[in-house]
């Protein structure tokens, strides 16, 4: 069981660096479940002194470039982050692809590059409604999933664009159907993601095939990130 905190654009080092110490402890309370939380790029080094050494909690980027270094104005490395103690990244997120151009080339070798360097990747994939609508739902996760490499340190999450920020959930039927087909494709734990909150959790991580949560909003405040972690741990049990 992982759950994944999304922070997307909120919380600067101050604010991380006070949450990651409130939260050192969550995987002793939560046991069995791997907790990650992905602050931006300029809080990952004050979300790791905020945890400290001896904390099981893991802080992951939110995007890594698939170069190591070089002229690209605005993006980060595998080895910058490894270096202030990211033990994983993110790559594909939705918000990536439809906002600032991700595709699924650019996603693969993100995640190839990160996992070269011996990062953990969270890769995410995920229809919208439209592509829901038409009956493309598989076919676009087809097309996503078979773009990422095959790599254990590698996990997929299953993110329906229309469950983003929206407080619309896939129901956990719709959540263990499209795990279940995306596991036939490419065998790794499967997360959720998608309005995920201290209400829905456990019917969701409670599904066969769902091995965790991507949580954005809810993973802001503490007190639904840890819910939601104690709501894991309670499914694995
Ligand atoms: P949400 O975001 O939980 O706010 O819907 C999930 C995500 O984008 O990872």
């Amino acid at each position: 069981m992982l759950i994944a905190g999304n922070w997307k654009m909120f919380k600067g080092p101050h604010e991380a660096r006070v949450f990651a110490s409130r939260i050192r402890q969550l995987p002793e309370l939560a046991s069995r479940v791997d907790v990650v939380v992905c602050p931006p790029a300029v809080s990952l080094a004050a979300a790791v002194q905020g945890l400290g050494a001896r904390s099981k909690v893991r802080v992951y980027a939110q995007n890594i470039h698939w170069e190591l270094e070089g002229a690209f104005t605005g993006e980060i490395s595998a080895p910058m982050v490894l270096d202030v103690g990211c033990t994983g990244t993110l790559v594909g997120h939705s918000e990536r692809r439809q906002l600032f151009g991700e595709t699924d080339e650019t996603v693969r070798m993100r995640a190839e590059t990160a996992l070269e360097q011996g990062l953990s990747v969270i890769a995410c994939v995920g229809e919208t409604e439209a592509e829901r609508e038409a009956g493309e739902a598989e076919a676009v996760l087809r097309r996503q999933v078979s773009a990422l490499p095959r790599h254990p340190a590698l996990v997929i999450a299953y993110e329906p664009v229309w469950a983003i920020g929206t407080g619309r959930t896939a129901t956990p039927d719709t959540a263990q159907e499209a795990h279940a087909f995306i596991k036939s494709l490419h065998p790794t734990r499967v997360l959720y993601g998608g309005s995920v909150n201290p209400d829905n959790a456990a019917v969701l991580l409670e599904q066969p095939d769902v091995d965790g949560a991507l949580v954005g909003g809810a993973s802001l405040e503490a007190v639904s990130f840890e819910a939601i972690c104690l709501a894991g741990a309670a499914t694995v049990a």
